[in-house]
């Protein structure tokens, strides 16, 4: 039992906005539930590069080659930024990756769909990293300094993500008739799982509470998905493009969109680790890591060499 009177003080402090910083107190679940959240986040981030980089490639010009190939570059930074952020919290970098390569670890179920054209780079960046960024400006205010702060610079970074897709969007919506088919293809295909990233609905969601009494999360994942749909669904009719959700309605007494059922089922079967890519993305990164092994032995190596030159 931690406590009383640590217990309330640590959450006048979250109450009054006082940031908690890795030396201060802090109760073994609130480390436990950050660890969770920032662990799996960088997972995502790490695994997030994956569906991209399979169209690096085969990219139509150098001009989106480059493009693309920064934002990929982006993501793999944030992984990293994140990974540091969770070992703020006591836990080793080589734990969390070996959880995420023996799948215990989750990573954010967007990420288990495929890539399957061109336009899904568009849709990629402007939909889910047009999710991520909905999320990511409410938890860059969060109770963890490390957490919150490292958000900021990610979100920056995420704005370029979000704005080069919609443009890839914008370029094939009025483009050639089949480049327009494409970017309404893709819009189909990564609508419904887009707004399923954003966590499951409020009544099934058991982190939720903890997590915003503690200010780690400051609005539910039911809100962080109406602001999204709000933002997203007059983007899709600037680009004469079809939302694919037949129920979708804007209520002018809320001023908000109403959507259809989202399919709980396939969420849960995909974060089962059932989804379309689920299996490739896991090989792809156990491969990665058995391929990089000399890299991380090379560098410790030399990282050895030279603490010992200068002892
Ligand atoms: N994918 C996989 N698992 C998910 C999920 C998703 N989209 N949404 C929820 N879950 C899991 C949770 O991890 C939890 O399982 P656990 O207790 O075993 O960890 C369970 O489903 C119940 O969900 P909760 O709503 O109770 O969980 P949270 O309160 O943690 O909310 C979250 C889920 C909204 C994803 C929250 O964890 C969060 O905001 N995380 C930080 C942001 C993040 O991870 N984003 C992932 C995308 S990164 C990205 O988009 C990269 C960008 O560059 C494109």
């Amino acid at each position: 039992m931690e406590d009383e009177a640590l217990l309330k003080k640590f959450q006048e402090k979250i109450d009054s906005g006082i940031k908690i910083e890795p030396k201060d107190w802090m109760p073994e679940a609130y480390r436990k539930q950050l660890i969770r959240m920032i662990s799996q986040h960088a997972h995502s981030e790490i695994v997030g590069m994956l569906p991209e980089g399979n169209w690096v490639t085969r990219a139509p010009s150098l001009k989106r080659k480059a493009v693309l190939l920064a934002k990929i570059q982006d993501e793999a930074g944030h992984g990293l930024y994140l990974y540091s952020a969770a070992e703020t919290l006591g836990i080793d970098r080589t734990e969390m990756l070996q959880q995420l390569l023996s799948g215990k670890a989750k990573y954010s179920s967007i990420f288990n769909y495929p890539s399957l054209t061109w336009a899904d780079m568009g849709a990629i960046g402007w939909l889910v990293d047009g999710a991520a960024i909905m999320n990511q400006t409410m938890l860059a205010k969060g109770s963890y300094g490390p957490y919150s702060r490292a958000m900021v610079r990610i979100c920056k970074e995420e704005s370029f993500h979000n704005r080069q897709g919609y443009e890839i969007m914008h370029t094939l919506a009025n483009g050639t008739p089949e480049q327009r088919a494409m970017a309404q293809d893709a819009l189909n295909r990564w609508w419904w799982s887009a707004i399923m990233m954003l966590g499951p609905s409020d009544s099934q969601s058991p982190n939720s509470e903890q997590l915003m009494k503690w200010k780690i999360k400051l609005e539910s994942n039911d809100q962080i998905r109406q602001r999204f749909i709000d933002r997203t669904v007059p983007q899709a009719e600037f680009l004469g493009l079809q939302i694919p959700d037949k129920d979708l309605k804007f209520n002018e007494k809320t001023g908000h969109y109403e959507h259809g059922e989202i399919n709980w089922k396939e969420f849960f079967d995909v974060i089962a680790g059932n989804g379309p890519c689920n299996k490739k993305r896991m090989i792809d990164r156990i491969n990665a890591d058995k391929n990089g092994a000399w890299v991380r032995a090379a560098a410790n190596a030399y990282a050895a060499k030279k603490a010992m030159a200068t002892a």
